[in-house]
């Protein structure tokens, strides 16, 4: 335990660490929109699949994994943040210089990373507090979910939520495999194309949700 707590000392082992649970988070991400979609069609089926996922053992198993991503992934990435500013005189400065042209722009990036991920923290506690503590097996649950989805507050954070969730990983995507140290001429441009459109398919997936609540008032 204390040999792994000096490895995480090393900046360049925190940076990979955020890079690997976040590619881990990115894939829970996409494994709950897909099963989320099915809040488009029969009730029955939505709320079928949530009772198949609690009645698992392996549920409790994913979920320890889970917030241990969540855990690490955001303590070495305010860790880091924190580590930067203290260097502010000497690493940022450094980075500027060795490329002018993008110093700003990283600069910027990396502070909207913390921004987003900020934001995406405020949401995902209420989230998580709606659907997934309070929430009793007994309640209809996707009646529960689009009625949050539909309220004119909770709604419109679950779009925005949706949207710095899809930009996050635009982000994030590129420097995971960045900060690893993979870097190839003909892989990394394909690497940032995928970013770019799971980032989409992330943050309009989700996105959509609110508003088809919205607009069909939960019914088809
Ligand atoms: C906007 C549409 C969304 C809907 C309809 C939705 C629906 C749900 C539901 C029903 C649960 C409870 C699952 C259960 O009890 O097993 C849940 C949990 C959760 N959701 Fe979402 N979600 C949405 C967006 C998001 C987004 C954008 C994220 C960000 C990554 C997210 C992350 C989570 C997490 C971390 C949990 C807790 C998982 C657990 O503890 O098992 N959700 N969501």
């Amino acid at each position: 335990m204390t040999g792994l707590l000096t490895l995480l000392d090393n900046p360049l082992v925190r940076k990979w660490v955020v890079g690997i649970t976040g590619l881990g988070l990115v894939l829970y991400t996409v494994l709950h929109l897909v099963g989320n979609l099915a809040i488009f069609g029969d009730p029955a089926t939505y709320n079928g699949y949530a009772a198949m996922l609690h009645g698992s053992p392996l549920l409790y198993v994913g979920e320890v994994f889970l917030y241990a991503a969540f855990a690490l992934h955001i303590l070495l990435a305010i860790a880091f943040t924190v580590n930067g500013r203290k260097a502010r005189g000497q690493g940022y400065k450094v980075m500027r210089s060795k490329r002018p042209d993008r110093g700003n722009f990283d600069l910027l990036s990396h502070r909207l990373m913390i921004v987003t991920g900020i934001l995406i923290l405020g949401f995902l506690m209420v989230h998580v507090w709606q659907l997934r503590l309070t929430h009793s097996d007994e309640i209809d649950l996707h009646a529960k979910v689009v009625g949050i989805l539909r309220h004119p507050a909770w709604g419109p954070l679950y779009f925005i939520g949706s949207i710095l969730t899809g930009w996050h990983i635009y982000r994030g995507f590129q420097s995971a495999f960045r900060s690893a140290g993979f870097h190839h001429a003909r892989y990394t441009p394909w690497i940032n194309r995928a970013g770019i459109l799971l980032a989409i398919v992330l943050g309009l997936g989700f996105a959509v949700m609110p508003i088809w609540a919205f607009a069909t008032k939960g019914g088809m």
